[in-house]
């Protein structure tokens, strides 16, 4: 019998401190119309508490995910994280959640592909429950940006936000969960979305940090471009080679960077504004934590057997998309 993988539990966490556009136009030369208009978001929430890290916003969606589901941290296999923003270079922000959360028995280790991350994990661990090699895989997209965004650049400090979601996945036989991935990368975009210094290319100087490079660099003309035709197409891709028309879709789940980019794939997949996921006001671009945060917040509306459709564009550049049957329904 086909093994396919579902998600069964989803969880999702984001840090009490909120920082409004009316704060941001205090600290950088920017409005609130500006950054309404341009990208959709009000207001986003960041962690300021000190010694808090990206596996404590990791630890905060996945606690309350694994006591409401009843499962207990030792059965899980593995940990895979998204995230661009890990606690240390190494090790792997994955172990620590492992170590913080008591998965005294799974192996786990990091995927850094920028907004994409989450995404790319999700294909990753499905592999690992579709093969049979796995029962229960935890994966989790979690980004602190606040600690690698420059609030003295107006073009990037309005964007990103702090933020972890995660699900868990576990067989199903009855053909729920993932159906198909499109997934893609496109090393040549490396220079318009890069945090250029820290790792081996430019390793940490008295003049790096003096020339600001270990902040987010984004190009964000070139970005949007880039991201607004490949997150349409892709959707577009993964649509027609399951030949699922409009009305087939439930939902699309789409990554938060910028309401323009969202509503432009909707319009491609010929979607109605209201099938679509949003909720970048509220956060703005938390990097690997967008779709997580999204399934989290949709979860009492999903129900068994929708047809969703996640779509992620990011740096690197990193894009794809995945179609799934969603797979339980919310007991009220
Ligand atoms: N407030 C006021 N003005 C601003 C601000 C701001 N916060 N930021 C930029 N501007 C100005 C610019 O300086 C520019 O002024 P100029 O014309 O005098 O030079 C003007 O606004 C227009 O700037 P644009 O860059 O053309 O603005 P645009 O409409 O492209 O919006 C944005 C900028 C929101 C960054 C957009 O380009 C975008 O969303 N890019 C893609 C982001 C994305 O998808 N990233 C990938 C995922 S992120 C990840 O992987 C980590």
């Amino acid at each position: 019998m086909k093994i396919t993988a579902a998600i069964t539990a989803v969880g999702g966490y984001v840090p009490p401190k909120i920082l409004s556009n009316a704060d941001l136009e205090k600290m950088v030369d920017t409005s609130d119309e500006w950054i309404r208009a341009r990208t959709g978001i009000v207001e986003r929430h960041i962690l300021d508490e000190p010694g808090k890290a990206t596996s404590d916003l990791a630890v905060g969606a996945i606690l309350p995910m694994l006591a409401k589901k009843g499962v207990d941290p030792a059965e899980i296999d593995l940990i895979i994280c998204g995230t661009v923003t890990g606690d240390y270079v190494f090790p792997a922000t994955a172990n620590i959640i492992a170590d913080k959360i008591g998965a005294v028995n799974a192996w786990g280790y990091d995927v850094g592909a920028a907004c994409s991350g989450f995404l790319f994990a999700l294909v990753t661990g499905s592999r690992f429950i579709e093969s049979g090699a796995h029962k229960k895989v935890l994966v989790v997209g979690a980004d602190k940006m606040s600690t690698i965004v420059d609030y003295t650049d107006r073009n990037t400090c309005v964007l990103f936000g702090d933020g972890a979601g995660c699900v868990l996945l576990e067989p199903s036989t009855d053909g729920l969960g993932i159906q198909d991935s499109i997934t893609r990368v496109d090393g040549s975009g490396r220079e318009f979305l890069i945090q250029k210094a820290g790792g081996s290319m430019l390793p940490p100087s008295h003049e790096t940090v003096d020339q600001r490079l270990h902040y987010a660099y984004q190009e964000g003309k070139t970005v949007f471009k880039f991201a607004v035709t490949r997150m349409a197409d892709v959707s577009y891709e993964i649509m027609e080679r399951n030949q699922l028309q409009a009305d087939d879709i439930a939902w699309l789940v789409p990554h938060q960077a910028n309401l323009r980019i969202i509503d432009a794939t909707a319009d491609r997949m010929g979607l109605d504004k209201n099938k679509v996921m949003i909720n970048i006001q509220k956060y703005g671009n938390t990097t690997s934590g967008t779709l997580p945060l999204c399934l989290w917040e949709w979860e009492s509306q999903l129900k068994k057997g929708d047809n969703l459709i996640l779509s992620s564009f990011g740096g690197g550049f990193t894009w794809g998309s995945v179609y799934l049957k969603w797979a339980y329904d919310t007991e009220a």
